[in-house]
């Protein structure tokens, strides 16, 4: 971390309290409170982390009033239309874009890790039909470190190095099995000929009594959307992976527990509980009974897709999202898919409704994503496993910045007690 760039004074009763603010390259300065408590005896409170930056990091910069994201310095906007997933995996990995000899590497690392070890199949075997492939991510990834013994040593760089290729490769194949397990077809392995987005869809579309030929206009969507998804900074999920990260446990079971936190459905099961909201809207007419359900104080309901913690001005991944709805739609021939105009129409009236303009509350990344999976053929149980699959980069790429910085130590936050004083046990005849 640079130098201090200027002090702050803080008055607690009659002692003052001197703490250096530190600058980054972009963003924020930070208040650097580490030595707060054993100077004044108080801690900060922010159980949200809405004024906390927990780490130091040079990989993703989120500006949220400019509705800017950057990764390692590049714009969203300018890697989706020029790059693809696998180059951002190593961009964000390494710091660089690579050369034409790094990606050719680097592509055939990744893609020589795909498969699973066989025994890893009869886990699947465990779990119900109808388990959500979520919970079946969680499990089977979580079980990867009963596997790959050769690089769980996290103090060693080539194994740190080998779990995070393997974990980028593995994924796409995890997700697929989870979704055939679910509807009970056969598994299908990966094919090294196809490219990263093409063979997650061969994994997921192809059966074996028939070829199956992967859609041009589908793999460009499926690897966009793996692109918008990579990395977003120190959300709930990435945090997860540092925080058990910071224990010394291994990548896999940090990455199990970074799944687990996406899940829920303020953060990556948003795109699933949001195309789900759009099927009960159902038609525009019903739009603004639900933007009235989601203005009532009373009423837990919430627009699905729709708020930031960061961005209080448009998601630049919804804007390209949006984008490629429209492209990928029409180019299937059903612009006119219903879902997608009660999304726009949402949009348009949420947009214009003082509730939502004084809140900012704009369209994020989840807002038009399930529309384009749901017309590529997933089902929504699958949009998380994709947005887990895709995430997964971003985490093990902050999960490496952490354990290579020399500064680190474990995360161990502390409380604002409001329980009981001390008191003694009472016998039972005086309860
Ligand atoms: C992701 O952090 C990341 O970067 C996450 C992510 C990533 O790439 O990792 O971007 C991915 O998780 C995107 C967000 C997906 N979640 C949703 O779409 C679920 C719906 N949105 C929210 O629940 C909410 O907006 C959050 C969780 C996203 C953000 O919540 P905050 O920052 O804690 O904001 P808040 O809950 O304090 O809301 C501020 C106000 C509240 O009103 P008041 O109490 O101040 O009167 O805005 C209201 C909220 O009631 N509000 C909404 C709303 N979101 C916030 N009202 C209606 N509909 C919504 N969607």
């Amino acid at each position: 971390m640079a130098e201090p760039t200027r002090t702050a004074k803080l008055t607690i009763d009659d002692k003052v309290i001197e703490l250096p603010i530190q600058s980054g390259s972009i963003g924020p300065d930070v208040l650097d409170i580490r030595k707060l408590y054993g100077q004044a005896d108080v801690f900060t409170f922010d159980p949200g982390f809405t004024s906390t930056a927990a780490c130091e990091s040079a990989i993703t910069y989120i500006d949220g009033d400019k509705g800017e994201l950057l990764h390692r310095g590049y714009p969203i906007d300018q890697l989706a239309e020029k790059s693809h997933y696998l180059e951002v995996c190593y961009l964000l990995l390494y710091g660089e874009l690579p050369t034409a000899v790094q990606l050719s590497d680097f592509v055939g690392r990744v893609t020589r890790h795909t498969m699973l070890h066989e025994q890893i199949h009869n886990f699947f075997r465990g779990f119900r039909r109808d388990a959500h492939p979520m919970a079946t991510m969680v499990g089977v990834v979580g079980a990867l470190s009963a596997f790959y013994h050769d690089s769980t040593d996290i103090n060693d760089a080539w194994h740190r190095e080998v779990s995070a290729i393997r974990m980028i490769a593995k994924l796409p194949t995890i997700a697929a099995m989870a979704y055939k397990y679910s509807i009970g077809q056969p598994f299908v392995y990966p094919k090294n000929s196809l490219s990263y987005a093409g063979n997650f869809l061969h994994m997921c579309f192809a059966v074996p009594a028939e070829d199956y030929v992967v859609n041009p206009i589908l793999e460009k969507a499926m690897d966009r959307i793996m692109m918008l998804h990579a990395d977003h900074e120190q959300n709930a999920s990435t945090s997860t992976v540092r925080l058990a990260g910071s224990s010394g446990a291994n990548p896999f079971a940090c990455i199990a527990a970074g799944i687990a936190c996406l899940w829920g459905p303020a953060h990556g099961g948003a795109n699933q509980a949001c195309l789900e909201m759009l099927r009960e809207i159902g038609t525009v007419d019903r739009i603004p009974e639900f933007i009235a359900r989601a203005k009532d104080k009373n009423d837990p309901f919430r627009l699905m897709g729709f708020g930031h913690r960061v961005y209080k001005n448009f998601d630049p991944r919804a804007k390209v999202m949006k984008e490629s709805a429209d492209e990928v739609l029409g180019l299937l021939g059903i612009e006119n898919n219903p879902t997608l105009q009660v999304a726009k129409e949402l949009e348009r009236i949420a947009l214009s409704d003082p509730y939502f303009v004084e809140k900012k509350l704009y369209p994020n990344v989840d807002f038009y994503s399930g529309i384009i999976l749901d017309a590529m053929g997933f089902p929504t149980s699958m949009f998380t496993p994709i947005f887990a699959l895709s995430r997964t980069v971003g985490w093990i790429s902050q999960w490496k910045e952490m354990i290579d910085d020399p500064t680190q130590k474990i995360g161990r936050p502390r409380q604002l007690y409001t329980g009981p004083q001390r008191r003694d046990y009472p016998d039972m005849r005086h309860r």
